[in-house]
């Protein structure tokens, strides 16, 4: 007697167990599939037409009062600003004789047709662009910023090392800041790992390095992004050193765009060759203060649209420091302790070449400006480069004569003998 209903309620477990166990499965499984599908609607906003570009993108023209920025529940009751209000003044740029480089502005989905007035250009995200994240929250955005890092910070908080990311840059600081441009040499770096990627940018932040705020644009390679090896034009924003706010491009809501012409996210072409035709984007992300939008404009005068300054506290009113350079992402790098026992990172910042190169082979940005309360451009009165990892990639500020302004190269291979 004793020995069935030992035997029934093991019978009754082990069903149980199982069905729990098959349950638990399914239901995650389905609650999964419910996100993906859900984040594709919020993405992918219903289209007035869709281009099918050669090099595999797929561009929505979306109503430009239904893009992913008015999900935003501050920007309920915006009104889009369809121009700043002043046109920013721009100054004479030094280009210097030979080197010179031809600014690209046309993007590879242009051939396959253009968004009529009143859309926007917004590129479609597959579900298997979702699928290869390791989580929906680590497709839109970068890393977090982790604070075990700190005790590692040196006297200066901006030279602040982080986990997985390594940095070579141009920084000024001292001023409050309202906008900063730079014509930024385009390349296609080796990028080793999937998982990795390689920009070369501009940033303009504000907040302490643990809670950063932050505005960024320019190039990047970054196959978990965007699925492929093209170097892509690229917006980023966060308003907390990435941990539960911002994103790239249009991939959350935040970014108004208000131009129908240049999409984010859509690959550049051509790209620079050693010692060929050299191509640059020019990026100027710049201020209204009335509003405290942060513009960005592209190819030198075309607005490709705003984030709102509501999206920010201290960056709502300038920003802090501004930083022109390269960042490459893997966790095989060796700014920040324990550091990996795997051999340095393969990826290439800028051009793969080391800055001393110099034009035609490093990866240069050049005609660096900032615009202050003035608003106008200048050249910053103060500069300083420096690298993260100085035997992995080289950062250097280059002044042909003293009647040439400085410019400034970076980039490096990564793993070499000096970089094991
Ligand atoms: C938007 O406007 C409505 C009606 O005027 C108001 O009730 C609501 O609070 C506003 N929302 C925001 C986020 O400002
Ligand atoms: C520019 O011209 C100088 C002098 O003629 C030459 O030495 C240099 O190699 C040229 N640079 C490029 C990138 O063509
Ligand atoms: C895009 O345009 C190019 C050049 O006109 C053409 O060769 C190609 O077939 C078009 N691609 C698509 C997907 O329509
Ligand atoms: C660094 O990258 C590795 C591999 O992707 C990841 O497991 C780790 O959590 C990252 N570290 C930090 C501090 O983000």
């Amino acid at each position: 007697m004793e020995k069935r209903n030992e035997k029934l309620l093991l019978f009754v477990m082990v069903v149980a167990l199982m069905s729990t166990g098959i349950d638990g499965k399914v239901t995650s499984h389905h609650k999964k599939h419910l996100k993906v599908h859900r984040m594709l609607k919020m993405l992918n906003k219903p289209s007035v037409i869709s281009i099918k570009s050669e090099d595999g993108d797929t561009i929505n023209c979306v109503d430009i009062y239904k893009q992913p920025a008015f999900d935003h529940p501050a920007l309920k009751n915006h009104t889009i600003q369809m121009t700043p209000s002043y046109n920013p003044t721009t100054v004479e740029l030094m280009t210097k004789g030979n080197e010179s480089a031809m600014t690209v502005i046309s993007q590879t989905w242009h051939k396959n047709g253009s968004c009529p007035i009143g859309t926007v250009p917004i590129r479609h995200i597959r579900k298997r662009d979702l699928l290869r994240a390791a989580s929906l929250k680590s497709y839109v955005r970068k890393d977090p910023y982790i604070p075990y890092a700190k005790a590692h910070i040196t006297a200066d908080v901006n030279e602040f090392p982080q986990a997985n990311r390594s940095m070579a840059y141009l920084i000024t600081q001292g001023y409050s800041y309202l906008g900063a441009r730079g014509d930024i040499n385009v390349w296609n770096p080796y990028v080793e790992a999937k998982d990795e990627y390689s920009s070369a940018q501009i940033w303009l932040r504000n907040g302490p390095p643990d809670k950063y705020e932050s505005v960024e644009s320019g190039w990047m390679v970054n196959f978990k992004v965007y699925g492929d090896t093209r170097t892509r034009l690229f917006a980023y924003w966060t308003a907390d050193s990435s941990t539960n706010t911002g994103c790239f491009d249009l991939t959350c809501s935040g970014f108004v765009q208000t131009n129908n012409q240049i999409a984010l996210g859509a690959a550049i072409e051509p790209v620079s060759q050693q010692y060929r035709t050299q191509y640059q984007i020019s990026i100027y992300v710049y201020m209204e203060p009335k509003t405290g939008n942060w513009w960005l404009q592209y190819g030198n005068k075309i607005n490709i649209g705003y984030w709102p300054g509501h999206l920010f506290k201290s960056l709502s009113h300038n920003a802090l420091y501004v930083m022109w350079g390269g960042e490459v992402y893997s966790s095989n790098i060796r700014t920040v302790y324990p550091i990996s026992k795997h051999s340095h990172t393969q990826t290439h910042m800028g051009s793969g070449e080391y800055a001393g190169h110099h034009f035609g082979s490093a990866c240069f940005i050049k005609n660096v400006r900032i615009m202050d309360y003035s608003l106008s451009l200048k050249f910053p009165e103060w500069i300083y480069s420096t690298t993260d990892e100085q035997f992995c990639y080289h950062s250097q500020i280059y002044r042909e004569g003293y009647l040439t302004e400085p410019e400034f190269y970076f980039g490096g291979p990564g793993l070499s003998f000096l970089c094991p």
